[in-house]
């Protein structure tokens, strides 16, 4: 039987307002990235993840949706996302919408005329309360961006919940109204050629009906009183119902539509990724580099998952993390790694995703505070930096003002340099992280099905990770030395430059990796 497209496929995700612009004015746009499909066609992906395009204030820079049925105007238009669509799939590449249902914008139509009365009945849209006897907040949960999780309602005397952002009100999933709309969203994205959805804050839908206080427990090694974060505010068994039915919604379309849930923890994955629910949750590697953490980390995500032909979504990178290359050290080290990391993961049974400008070695940018415009930094008072280092638009051309994003200064300043990196700088150069990616893609797309999901670790050194599926042996070198494998077979197209083989001895430098195919 012939594999669904999206198993073993290589997603790439395009975080649409740094990625190209194409009306230069400082923010990427839907028309800049149909203008690079055939740079990411080359590049060997076979999708993309659009991340959040529609009409929003842009608190949390889309991730505030204020209209789920249009595009953001500085994004473009509904024509411009059919245009974006209908070119990807001429280069038969597909196109994931992201979908964020755990929250609005303040600015939605729904919040709006929520606030409008206190008899209105999308009050029961979202998640309204009353004080504690004492003035405070209605319990004692947190923002993931810093502070409570609740905010005064402006003009009235309640609070209203938001897990994030107090731009972003957080919906009441128990009301049925709810889910119903959010089929009809998914329903217009797929009858208009979406591929699927990379479905944000997936496990967090539901919160915990009695809205009850986290309780205070005593940190058994420090002692020291802390929030209990076992205590269950989301993941209630309600959303399984959700998924199933987005599941059925998914299944009415042809060829296979699919579900991405943002959920990281492996345990999570066993109780999502299902027949009957969601088709992938992503195996984020964020260990440092060391290669008994990243086995565990590996062996972790692999054993989570049920069922046959089920196997993890790697991905090392997107828009919420630091760049692998900074946390990998940086520098020539951090590069070093990250090409060796990709090698490692590219051999493994399952998807992957890529983020953009993982396949330049971009790396984490040092922003002045004055640039930053992440809302965790503002939450934060400046104690963390956010996410924005790794959201600096891409550089296309060396030699010209903010390597070619833009003429007009982008959103996010492209620091001085950058255009060193830039795709047409990678392009020829046989050694660039550019052409290391797409020399391992088109290796991996060659393999392709004809690669058994059987994945057996191989002895190895201290420092050495080392598997084989079926004819494919991969080797990784995490050590700051150079390290020799006894290996039987051909080096594979996708090796690090300094690798060897030399009468049955691999000779792998530091940070480096290497595939073998082993002869028939
Ligand atoms: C997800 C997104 C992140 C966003 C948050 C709130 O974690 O990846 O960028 O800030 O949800 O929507």
């Amino acid at each position: 039987m012939s594999q669904p497209w999206w198993r073993s496929a290589v997603f790439y995700q395009v975080y649409v307002r740094s990625f190209a612009d194409s009306n230069d004015d400082g923010v990427g746009d839907l028309p800049g990235i149909t203008s690079r499909l055939g740079y990411l066609k080359e590049l060997g992906v076979d999708a993309l993840w659009l991340t959040p395009f529609y009409p929003s204030p842009q608190k949390d820079h889309g991730y505030d949706v204020a209209d789920y049925f249009g595009v953001e105007p500085a994004y473009g238009t509904l024509a411009d996302f059919d245009g974006l669509v209908a070119r990807a799939h001429e280069l038969r590449l597909k196109v994931l919408v992201d979908v964020v249902p755990n929250h609005t914008s303040d600015q939605h139509e729904w919040f709006k005329a929520a606030l409008s009365s206190p008899d209105s009945p999308f009050r029961d849209r979202y998640h309204f309360a009353d004080s504690k006897p004492d003035g405070s907040p209605p319990n004692n949960w947190t923002s993931s961006f810093g502070g409570p999780a609740w905010s005064r309602e402006p003009g009235g005397d309640g609070w209203y919940l938001h897990l994030f952002a107090p731009e972003q009100p957080d919906l009441n999933w128990w009301n049925p109204e709810v889910p119903t709309e959010f089929e009809r969203i998914l329903k217009f994205w797929l009858d208009r050629g979406a591929d699927g959805f990379r479905i944000d804050v997936a496990s967090a839908l539901f919160k915990r009906q009695d809205l009850a206080d986290r309780p205070v427990i005593h940190d058994p090694v420090y002692g020291a009183p802390r929030l209990d974060s076992a205590f269950a505010i989301v993941d209630q068994p309600q959303l399984h119902d959700v998924y199933r039915g987005w599941r059925r919604l998914a299944n009415g379309y042809e060829p296979d539509r699919v579900l991405v849930g943002e959920i990281f923890e492996p345990r999570r994955h066993a109780k999502y990724i299902l027949p009957d629910q969601l088709h992938m949750a992503f195996a984020l590697i964020h260990q440092p580099w060391d290669a008994a953490l990243w086995r565990r980390s590996i062996e972790a995500n692999r054993g989570a998952l049920q069922g046959p032909g089920t196997e993890p979504t790697w991905t090392l990178a997107n828009h919420d993390v630091v760049r692998p290359v900074t946390r990998l050290a940086g520098g020539a080290v951090g590069r070093a790694r990250a090409r060796a990391a990709l090698l490692l993961l590219l051999g493994l049974p399952g998807q992957v995703f890529l983020y953009q400008g993982e396949e330049l070695g971009l790396e984490e940018v040092n922003l002045p505070d004055s640039a930053r415009q992440d809302p965790i930094f503002f939450r934060s008072e400046g104690r963390q930096a956010g996410r924005d280092g790794c959201r600096v638009p891409m550089p296309w051309h060396r030699g010209r003002p903010h390597a070619g994003f833009s003429t007009a200064d982008p959103w996010l300043p492209v620091p001085v340099g950058w255009d060193s990196l830039a795709v047409d700088a990678q392009a020829g150069n046989g050694e660039s992280m550019l052409s290391h990616f797409r020399r391992a893609l088109a290796a991996r797309k060659r393999l392709g099905a004809g690669l058994s999901d059987r994945l057996e670790w191989s002895r190895s050194a201290e420092g050495v990770l080392a598997y084989t599926r079926g004819r494919l042996a991969v080797a990784c070198n995490f050590r700051s030395r150079p390290a020799k494998l006894e290996a039987n077979g051909v080096l594979g197209l996708a090796s690090d430059p300094l690798v060897s083989l030399r009468s049955g001895v691999l000779s792998l430098p530091p940070n480096s990796a290497a595939w073998l195919m082993r002869r028939r």
